[in-house]
């Protein structure tokens, strides 16, 4: 496989390697999310797909039912405790355990911190980290009944260095990895393992949109490849592994750490990343006066 060359979708894991096992997925219908939810349920989990938006979940949930996957959806707002408890409740009555939470549901978009305003702040803040803490708070319980759990919290690496219009997304994924290291240590005499995986750059919807250049003026024949032409010369100069990210790269670490391979790691953040904040990139849309 050259360099470049994209992962295959076939997977790594032995088949029947989560068999009995149930795992919810919170943001499981779209994107990243959505990857950790297919390959969770190809090795035989239950998975359960929990977003605040039904038709997204309902129809990724019948996508891996119609692949031979279990799988069902729940209608949540990670930010509603109230509603959080209620639904791992009903998970729990339903099926008798959970063994794998992904808190991987996240709100975020580039904006100037000086105008940004008290509900963007709180509503990234919320997402993020309280939606973190309330869902994991919420499966203990059952994680303890059963005799242990893994959680698996997607966070980020651009706070590493910081990053300009990211102050709200960037301030709830350090909390995220304040808070990994701190419930592993709470929560491992309960077998609780608890982890985080920072991704790298995975080309979603709006990372598509910001590569894209504005409409040829002019007449001119606009170039359908140029968001494509641009993401694969920003894949050459700034990811060292030479490629952008798929959810499948971020699924294979879920495994992982859902697996028995991932028994003696709690409190670890994995970044899985090509490499790329390592590679000191200049940070983007840095505003000078
Ligand atoms: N720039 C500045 N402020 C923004 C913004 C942007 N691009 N997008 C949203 N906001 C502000 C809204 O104006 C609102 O603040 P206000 O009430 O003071 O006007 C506040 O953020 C909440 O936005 P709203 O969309 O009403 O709230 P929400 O809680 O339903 O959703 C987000 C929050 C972040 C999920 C939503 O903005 C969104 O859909 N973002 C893009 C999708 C996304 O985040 N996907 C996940 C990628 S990790």
């Amino acid at each position: 496989m050259s360099e470049q060359s994209a992962p295959s979708t076939q997977s790594v894991f032995r088949d029947g390697l989560l068999r009995g096992q149930v795992a919810l997925v919170t943001g499981g219908g779209t994107g990243i999310g959505l990857g950790i939810s297919e390959l969770l349920a190809q090795l035989g989990a239950h998975v359960v797909l929990a977003s605040r938006t039904a038709e997204h979940v309902e129809k990724a949930a019948q996508s891996i039912r119609d692949a031979g996957g279990s799988a069902s959806a729940e209608t949540l707002d990670v930010r509603d405790p109230e509603r959080v408890n209620g639904v791992v409740k009903k998970i729990a009555a339903e099926r008798g355990r959970i063994d794998v939470l992904v808190n991987n549901a996240a709100g975020n978009f580039y904006a100037p911190s000086e105008s940004l305003s008290p509900n963007a702040w709180r509503s990234v803040i919320e997402i993020d980290l309280y939606g973190t803490f309330f869902c994991s708070q919420a499966v203990l319980p059952v994680m303890k009944t059963q005799g242990g759990g893994r959680i698996v919290s997607i966070s980020m690496t651009l706070h590493y260095r910081g990053w300009p219009l990211m102050a709200h997304a960037t301030a709830a994924k350090a909390g995220i990895d304040a808070l990994t290291r701190t419930l592993a240590l709470e929560w491992a005499p309960w077998g609780v393992r608890m982890n985080a995986i920072a991704p790298g750059p995975i080309p979603t919807e709006g990372v598509r949109k910001a590569f894209t250049p504005p409409p040829a003026a002019g007449g001119q024949v606009p170039d359908v490849f140029a968001a494509e032409k641009a993401m694969e010369s920003y894949a050459r100069k700034a990811i060292p592994a030479g490629r952008w990210g798929t959810p499948r790269d971020i699924a294979n670490m879920v495994a992982f750490l859902a697996s028995p391979a991932g028994e003696w790691i709690t409190g670890a953040i994995m970044v899985v990343d090509g490499g790329e904040w390592l590679a000191k990139n200049p940070a983007p849309q840095m505003q000078r006066p």
